[in-house]
């Protein structure tokens, strides 16, 4: 079934039904404030941190209430509903609803009873408020009444938690004031007075483009004892009792009553944030007149759509370049932005940065935007302790060169964090690569960037210490310990134990070490990795190669995991996928291990994690026992594995296989079968049930997923071939010998290159010709020196 698809042209993803199987919901705003929404204009709004800056609230794991809502009632009749079609919930019969999720904006529009609204909610581009544009207009044949009443709910704290469960506190902190045409919310008000008039925190409703006729301060007051949103008593009514909360939960809520000639449209502007009253007077007004809106939005769409403009792609699959031109970066921007902390599962309660995530998260921007990668690598590098490890949690106040480490009772105190993992700074290695590979910046190894705890080194002297980090815990077979988990949280191998995957993630950062010591002519370092490296490659080789798999690691009392005789989990992907990435596996092991892939873990609906899932023969550091058979690292489907099976296949030159776990796996491929996969079709989400599960193919944690940045790089350096290296731009794509033709626009250090690809034999890989400008190669390769201004370059497949 299908609810809804992709308007490529506006980069918008159309929702047709409003009863979707789940909120399929959009980002808004930035850093500075954030909101998320549903299509039936649910979620919340946070200033800074969903932890500590809640403003709205939202009911987790319920009914995708409340949110942002707008009430329209005709003042005649006495019938009422929503701009959005929950929480009123009209019959879709009668009531028409369009939502239309952009780059940064949502707009959805509805048609009832012959009156037509549009509802646009947007942050402006470097502001900390929210902006929410209702239009209605009256598409009937005699003059109308209507009441708009706008609803926002203020948390009574501005921590999340303490707003849900401290009760006996919150509920008593909080007032409501009704100024001019606003609800002001103050938060502890007694203290904190400024010269200003400030009192505490506070946040404001308010509305411009027509006069409030009535409000509520309180929540009780506006829905009415017993009552939900969706039938609130001041919109039956017909008006707020203009009651202000003391000592209950507040609200705002605003009515304004406008009368519309036929034909006529109005406009009313609400306006939501956490500002004293003088300056959200001053925001109001810069309101007043309506045609900013337009401007705004224009500004935003100017902002996503250029970034996106950095790498564009024509393909035979439209799903394909959906995803890849649009939703897929995109998703890639908000997960590097939010990390883990805000969604309609993750409920802001992390108090920081994870490190393998975010290191690994920078590398689905570098194509679209490196400076901005480039900040986040630098600080994740002053996030990397003097022995070389990352720290597993970077608070959000983080400060380089005074912080602990999971060495200290303090950091363990305060981040939950209670050592090191193994796999967390080898992230640095792909990200940096593929940083200085895009840009061309290589001086980066030269700057100094401070350790978490103490010192200071260049990026070089950084990524030394993380390979010497990995060197100094070796288990008793001279492969890295696993710690307290690699990759995998749910793997815990002993402090001892070895782990396949960082084994190779230390081998392919070795390879990329060795290559930057000589392009900088550090013989000796390059020399001494060699010798190392060698000695890990033999190590590998004799313990995990088993027949037609790699193992996934060796516990600390020597059993084997992921072993052909193990009863359970007897074939794990990272292995595989990992041993092809890292250049470790030779040609017949890769081949056979992408094999096994298939035959052992591929379902419709994408790859397994390992199987067969744990039930009765897990060892105790097993925690993927935890979650149900076929869930989650228990042999679910895990999303982001899937992006390296892509760049695996695709390295190998298996366009088809690489193409096929794309297909399976994507979300815009099962638009058409939206109701089985149940999250967003245009975004990925952490994890898909498998064969086991009564509910195969259903997904889930949408939006803030490492998968956004592995699918994009299987895709675009995998599949497409884009693959930079410090001196120029190789171009190898992996496709599906289906697709005869294909283009690509990328902006590569400056340089704009228009790249053709030709493929009328039907080939996976490899290239026959190829031209820069006219002229013929010698290789499938560009150097940077030889680009002009405006590229045009063709490969004949
Ligand atoms: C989650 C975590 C990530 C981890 C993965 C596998 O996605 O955010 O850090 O690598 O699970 O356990």
């Amino acid at each position: 079934m299908n609810y809804g698809y992709f308007d490529e042209a506006q980069r918008e993803y159309v929702i047709t039904r409003p009863d979707t199987p789940a909120p399929w919901a959009n980002y808004l705003g930035s850093p500075e404030y954030g909101a998320i929404i549903s299509n039936n204009a649910g979620g919340y709004s946070f200033v800074k941190s969903g932890a500590n800056g809640r403003i709205l609230r939202y009911h987790f794991n319920s009914d995708d209430t409340p949110g942002r809502y707008l009430y329209l009632r005709d003042d005649v009749s006495g019938d009422y509903w929503s701009a959005s079609w929950q929480p009123v919930g009209k019959d879709l019969n009668v009531y028409k609803n369009e939502c239309r999720h952009g780059m940064s904006y949502t707009r959805i529009t509805a048609e009832y009873e012959d009156i037509q609204s549009e509802a646009l909610y947007y942050v402006p581009l470097h502001k900390t408020y929210e902006v929410w544009r209702l239009k209605v207009k009256n598409n009937s044949e005699k003059d109308r009444k209507i009441s708009a009443f706008g609803y926002a709910e203020f948390t009574n704290d501005s921590n999340y938690e303490q707003d849900q469960i401290n009760l006996q506190y919150t509920l008593f902190i909080t007032r409501t004031y009704f100024k001019k045409n606003k609800i002001l919310q103050t938060i502890n008000q007694n203290v904190e007075k400024n010269e200003e008039g400030s009192n505490g925190q506070e946040r404001f409703f308010g509305c411009a483009g027509a006069e409030v006729t009535s409000f509520n301060g309180d929540k009780a007051a506006f829905l009415g004892a017993y009552r939900s949103y969706s039938n609130p008593i001041a919109v039956e009514r017909g008006h707020c009792d203009n009651v202000l909360n003391y000592n209950s939960n507040g609200c705002a809520a605003l009515q304004s009553s406008i009368c519309l000639k036929p034909g006529e449209t109005k406009e009313i502007v609400y306006i939501l944030g956490r500002h004293n009253d003088k300056d959200s007077d001053k925001i109001l007004e810069s309101y007043q007149d309506l045609s900013i809106i337009e401007k705004e939005l224009q500004e935003l769409k100017n902002y996503w759509h250029g970034k996106l403009e950095h790498f564009q792609v024509n393909t035979p699959s439209k799903e394909f370049n959906s995803m890849i031109n649009t939703w897929n970066a995109y998703q890639c921007f908000i997960t590097f932005i939010w990390s883990r902390a805000a969604s309609f599962v993750y409920c802001g309660q992390r108090n920081g940065y994870g490190y393998r995530d975010t290191v690994q998260d920078i590398q689905g921007i570098i194509h679209l935007d490196a400076p901005m990668a480039k900040e986040r690598i630098r600080f994740m590098l002053s996030a990397q302790v003097d022995n070389g490890g990352g720290l597993p949690l970077v608070k959000y106040d983080h400060n380089p060169g005074h912080e602990d480490t999971p060495d200290d009772y303090s950091y363990v105190q305060a981040t939950g964090h209670p050592a090191y993992r193994a796999d967390d700074a080898l992230w640095l290695f792909p990200t940096i690569l593929k940083y200085i590979g895009e840009t061309g910046d290589s001086g980066f190894l030269e700057e100094v960037i401070p350790y978490a705890n103490k010192e200071a080194d260049t990026v070089y002297d950084h990524l030394k210490r993380a390979i010497r980090f990995s060197l100094e815990r070796l288990g008793d077979h001279r492969m890295p310990a696993g710690l307290h988990a690699d990759w995998n949280d749910c793997l815990r191998l002993g402090k001892k134990g070895e782990s396949t995957f960082v084994a190779l993630q230390l081998y392919y950062a070795m390879s990329i070490m060795i290559s930057l010591a000589e392009s900088r002519k550090d013989i000796e370092y390059a020399e001494h990795m060699k010798g190392v490296q060698k000695e890990l490659y033999e190590i590998i080789q004799n313990l995990c190669w088993e027949d037609d798999r790699f193992i996934r690691g060796i516990k600390e009392d020597g059993q084997v995991i992921g072993s052909k005789q193990n009863k359970e989990a007897s074939m794990w992907l990272n292995p595989q996928s990992w041993a092809v990435i890292s250049g470790l596996a030779d040609k017949q092991q890769a081949e056979a291990a992408l094999e096994s892939v298939h035959r052992e873990l591929n379902t419709p609906f994408g790859v397994r994690l390992m199987a067969p899932s744990f039930a009765d023969h897990a060892f105790p550091g097993a925690l993927a026992i935890l979650f149900n058979p076929s869930t989650k690292e228990n042999g679910g489907i895990f999303s982001q594995p899937q992006g390296w099976i892509i760049l695996a296949e695709s390295l190998m030159g298996h366009g088809n296989r690489a193409f096929e776990y794309f297909k399976e796996s994507s979300p815009a491929m099962l638009n058409d079968r939206a109701e089985i996969r149940v999250l967003e079709p245009y975004v990925h989400g952490q994890f898909t049930e498998s064969t086991e599960s009564p509910f195969e193919g259903r997904s889930h944690v949408h939006w803030l997923t490492g998968t956004a940045s592995t699918v994009m790089v299987g895709c675009v350096e995998g599949i497409l071939g884009m693959r930079p290296d410090l001196n120029g731009l190789r171009v190898a794509p992996s496709i599906p010998s289906e697709w005869k033709e294909l283009t690509m626009k990328k902006i590569f250090r400056g340089k704009c290159l228009n790249i053709r690809i030709e493929n009328k034999d039907g080939a996976e890989s490899g290239f026959r010709e190829m031209y820069l400008n006219g002229e013929r190669l010698t290789d499938n390769y560009i150097s940077e020196a030889e680009m002009k201004e405006e590229n045009e370059i063709l490969l004949v497949m």
